[in-house]
């Protein structure tokens, strides 16, 4: 089919490119570097050796002789990232260090300077986000063979052995496995563009089993990382300073802002492919008010400008549930539906996994700790600081009311 040169494919792609999005690993950063130049490399080394630092107990005391470092020389994005990746590794632990309660509100000037600073230049706000954490924080250990698990491994980790690398890397492998999704998103776009039903439907279908095989890879997730590890140790880590009865004014950056602030933790809620296939399918996630629509909005910021920029690509464009619903055709209601109901599963399987990675071991927990009321509220905040539960079945029941099937 003839391609229209001012059509949404093509500028989508423009806007990939422009936007940091790869072709073949999505939203993630491709092949991240693992050095910066020479004066950041106490930066790497700390956050290199940091579980070991924990446990020996020099960590903090550690973080606190480094020397200032201007960010100046860290010209290209992809160190940029770096560096943001190992501030925010440095930072989380500095703050949380064994998570066993002692917690440090200020972060000294040292590293609340640069990591501001970088913070700034990425758009992104200054605690670990899912871009570094997961989308930053990988590599091959053979360059040249595949992305699997067997083939891959992190930068950094936290204490708890390999829970943090089941963690990331499974986020990524789905993320990864979900960007085939996003791929087909320009042929969903040019199919409404010229209205032809026929592209659309083939391209629905398409989007469905990239969503199928996605729930299949998340599955991996069980046998890679330990749920009492994850909710003892790994939550603490990628806790936030928002709503957290822990630090309940946020963070003081000293150097930075006179008064402290507040950012959530690190959450997949921050990826941005589930947001672009509800923005695709007009599920109007965000549209309305209440706490989900404003979780997902909040989630937004914590972004790469591009992909947020992206985002807001895709909602000005013309929206295919309403083609699908204007042509009211049986069978590209049909695939429209099969789409939906791939997402709802994916979020059914993720609800599944949030009961056997935080609620079930919470239970446990205050089970043999007969702790209060309050206590245990606090296990079922998600390290986003969200009261998550009622958060993420809004967000599902709004992907199930999008059926069209009795429509
Ligand atoms: C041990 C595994 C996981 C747990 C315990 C978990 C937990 C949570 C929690 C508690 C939230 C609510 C937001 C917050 O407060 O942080 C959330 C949101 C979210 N998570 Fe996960 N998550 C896990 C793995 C994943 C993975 C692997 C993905 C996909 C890459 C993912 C995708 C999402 C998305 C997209 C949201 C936003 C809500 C939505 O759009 O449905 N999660 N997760």
């Amino acid at each position: 089919m003839a391609q229209d040169r001012t059509s949404p494919m093509e500028s989508s792609w423009e806007i990939l490119k422009k936007h940091h999005i790869d072709e073949d690993v999505g939203f993630a950063l491709p092949n991240p570097l693992e050095e910066l130049p020479d004066e950041y490399n106490a930066w790497i080394l700390i956050a290199k050796d940091l579980p070991e630092l924990i446990k020996t107990g020099q960590f903090r005391e550690e973080v606190e002789k480094l020397p200032m470092l201007s960010t100046d020389d860290l010209k290209e994005h992809d160190q940029q990232r770096l560096a943001h990746l190992a501030l925010g590794f440095i930072t989380m632990a500095y703050v949380w260090n064994r998570g066993d309660g002692d917690v440090r509100k200020v972060l000294p000037s040292n590293i609340a300077v640069p990591y501001c600073e970088l913070s700034e230049k990425l758009g992104l706000p200054p605690i670990l986000v899912y871009a570094d954490c997961v989308l930053a924080n990988w590599k091959k250990k053979d360059p040249s063979g595949p992305m699997t698990y067997e083939n891959m491994d992190i930068l950094f980790s936290f204490p708890g052995g390999d829970c943090s690398k089941g963690f990331f890397l499974v986020s990524l492998l789905v993320e990864t496995a979900a960007f085939s999704a996003i791929k087909v998103i320009p042929t969903v776009l040019r199919a409404v563009q010229q209205q032809d039903e026929e592209a659309l439907q083939i391209a629905l279908l398409d989007m469905a089993d990239c969503l199928k095989n996605a729930r299949e890879v998340f599955k991996k997730i069980n046998g890679y990382v330990d749920p009492n590890l994850f909710y003892k140790v790994l939550r603490i880590y990628l806790s936030g300073w928002k709503g957290n009865p822990e630090l309940p004014e946020g963070l003081l950056y000293q150097g930075v802002w006179d008064t402290p602030r507040q950012f959530s933790g690190g959450s997949a809620g921050q990826s941005s492919i589930f947001q672009c296939l509800d923005v695709v399918l007009g599920i109007g996630q965000t549209t309305g008010r209440g706490p989900a629509a404003e979780f997902l909005k909040d989630m937004r910021t914590y972004m790469p400008f591009g992909h947020q920029e992206f985002l807001s690509f895709l909602e000005s464009c013309p929206s295919a549930r309403e083609f699908v619903l204007s042509r009211g055709s049986a069978n590209l209601k049909e695939a429209y539906d099969k789409c939906v109901q791939a997402l709802v599963s994916l979020r059914n399987y993720h609800l599944g996994i949030v009961k056997i990675y935080i609620l079930d071991p919470a239970k446990k927990q205050s089970r043999e700790e007969e702790t209060t009321s309050e206590q245990s509220e606090q296990g079922n905040r998600g390290t986003g600081g969200t009261d998550f539960m009622k958060v993420l079945k809004t967000i599902r029941t709004k992907t199930m009311e999008s059926l069209l099937k009795d429509r």
